[in-house]
């Protein structure tokens, strides 16, 4: 079909304006790396004007690590939320709604010098949480829901482009000639206002989901018009056809709660596969990098680790660049075995180089390689894939609920990393590295034999496959299946 592979400017527009959101998370995952020590001396003026003496390590480190974390704890209650909004108010105004948060936050963290509280910095990184968490379930769903199926991976891996970018841009403004700094400092951590106003004029200017408004609302009318303007087309009727099957199909279950998405037999499969693909992505240890990474080049012995971590933030960008363009040729399940493996590689460099540092200096530039590689595999598959696939792996009717637990799951993992990372790597250095070896390599297993190829096929189909609509197709996928070029099984 000639239309599948058109990239309009509507629907660029519409993807563009969504992952707006996801630059927001990313710049919140990335900027609270490299201003530490200039926070820690607001945190602890503020100490000493409230209590004429100066603070004690202790209490500094539980201060600085609660307002690192609380960002994920926001996360965890945002991302279990998705569904609260999205059926409600649709996907588009739900984004919109989000950034209110966003202002909240902003302001909290932005005025927390000037009213010399850190308590306001916490509560801002907490709403911010609640923000990313939202954000992560609203992106994907809504880009996958607008996007043709022939392009919807390389548009989903949009909204890990949008993370990517985000970390890069946070760490860049917090290096101390930028924003890093004793007095603008306020300004890193409250930017994020600049993008919400942008994405709050340009939401909107972009349509509701085509899907929301036919299978949800049965707008059938709004939904054509939708459509047409996505897909640069008069004739949508093909579009159409597969949305209707779709809603027929849930109609026998018109709406699933969690609580049924748990209970219900037919989802117990694809709900395993999305958890473990969350899981994958934060246990595979990314985070350590981008939380502490200056702190591990330093202890590896880099000589400028702030422009390692910067170099690392190219890094992740570039490959994600890399995967936007490759994701529809090889297909997500090769592309995350790669990943997997790579990273798992990667982990095996890093142990060597920081065993083997005290006897060879030179050691300290194979940390280097090791740990942009590690991070290149990340964003050939683990970074991307799992965010977009869960859309993938449930049809209309149980998409919210799974988009909400597998959110749940990611950012519950990625807590437990962030607050873990420091206390196992004092237990175990200079071995640490080798826990996600050995979780990498589960991960690359359990991949290989359970999670099916999605490239190319329609929402319905892919729901068949696993036996969501047994009076169809009543079979689970077989192994041709699990490996095959998805797009075949459509023509
Ligand atoms: C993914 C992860 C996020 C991580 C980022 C790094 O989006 O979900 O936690 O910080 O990749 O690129």
């Amino acid at each position: 079909m000639e239309s599948d592979k058109r990239l309009t400017f509507p629907l660029l527009m519409s993807v563009g304006t969504a992952v707006l959101g996801s630059l927001q998370f990313g710049y919140n995952t990335g900027v609270i790396n490299a201003p530490q020590n200039v926070i820690e001396r607001f945190i602890n003026t503020t100490w000493e004007q409230r209590y004429n003496e100066p603070i004690t390590k202790g209490s500094l480190t539980a201060i600085w690590s609660i307002a690192v974390a609380i960002f994920s704890v926001g996360g965890i209650f945002g991302s279990f939320s998705v569904g609260l909004f999205v059926n409600r108010f649709g996907r588009r105004n739900s984004m919109l709604m989000a950034n209110v948060l966003s202002f909240i936050s902003a302001a909290f963290m932005g005025f927390s010098k000037l009213a010399s509280s850190w308590e306001m910095l916490i509560i801002g990184r907490f709403i911010l949480g609640l923000y990313s968490g939202l954000s992560t379930g609203f992106v994907p769903m809504y880009v996958g829901e607008v996007s043709p199926t022939a392009l919807r991976g390389a548009l989903g891996t949009l909204h890990q482009l949008g993370i990517v970018v985000g970390i890069l841009i946070a760490q860049v403004f917090g290096l101390e000639a930028v924003m890093g700094n004793d007095d603008l400092w306020p300004l890193l951590l409250s930017f994020i206002f600049v993008f919400a106003i942008i994405q709050c004029i340009l939401l909107p200017m972009c349509p509701m989901s085509p899907r929301f408004l036919l299978i949800n609302r049965n707008e059938e009318n709004k939904a054509k018009n939708v459509l047409k303007k996505l897909r640069g087309v008069s004739d949508v009727s093909a579009d159409i056809k597969e949305m209707k099957e779709e809603s027929r199909k849930m109609m026998s279950e018109p709406k699933v709660t969690l609580v049924e998405l748990f209970r219900s037999h037919r989802y117990r499969q694809p709900l395993v596969v999305a958890v473990v693909l969350q899981l994958s992505q934060q246990l595979s240890g990314i985070n350590a990098v981008f939380y502490y990474s200056t702190r591990i080049f330093e202890r590896a012995g880099v000589a400028q680790p702030k422009y390692a971590t910067i170099g690392a933030g190219v890094v992740n960008t570039a490959f994600t660049v890399v995967s936007v363009f490759v994701v529809e040729r090889a297909g997500r399940r090769s592309l995350h075995l790669i990943g997997l493996l790579g990273m798992a590689g990667a982990t095996i460099l890093m142990t060597i180089a920081l065993a083997l540092l005290e006897k060879l200096p030179w050691m300290s530039y194979l940390s280097i390689v090791a740990i942009f590689s590690y991070v290149a595999f990340f964003e050939i598959g683990p970074g991307p894939i799992p965010w977009f696939i869960v859309a993938e792996l449930f049809s209309q009717g149980p998409r919210p609920a799974a988009i909400a637990v597998a959110g749940f799951s990611n950012w519950t993992a990625n807590f437990i990393v962030g607050m873990g990372f420091q206390y196992i790597e004092e237990l175990t250095y200079p071995y640490v590295f080798v826990i996600f070896t050995v979780l990498l390599l589960f991960f690359f297993v359990f991949t290989y034999f359970k999670v099916p190829e999605t490239k190319g096929r329609t929402f319905d189909d892919i729901a068949a496959g696993f036996g969501g609509n047994s009076a169809v197709r009543g079979e689970k996928f077989s192994p041709e299946e699990l490996n095959s070029l998805g797009a075949d099984s459509q023509l």
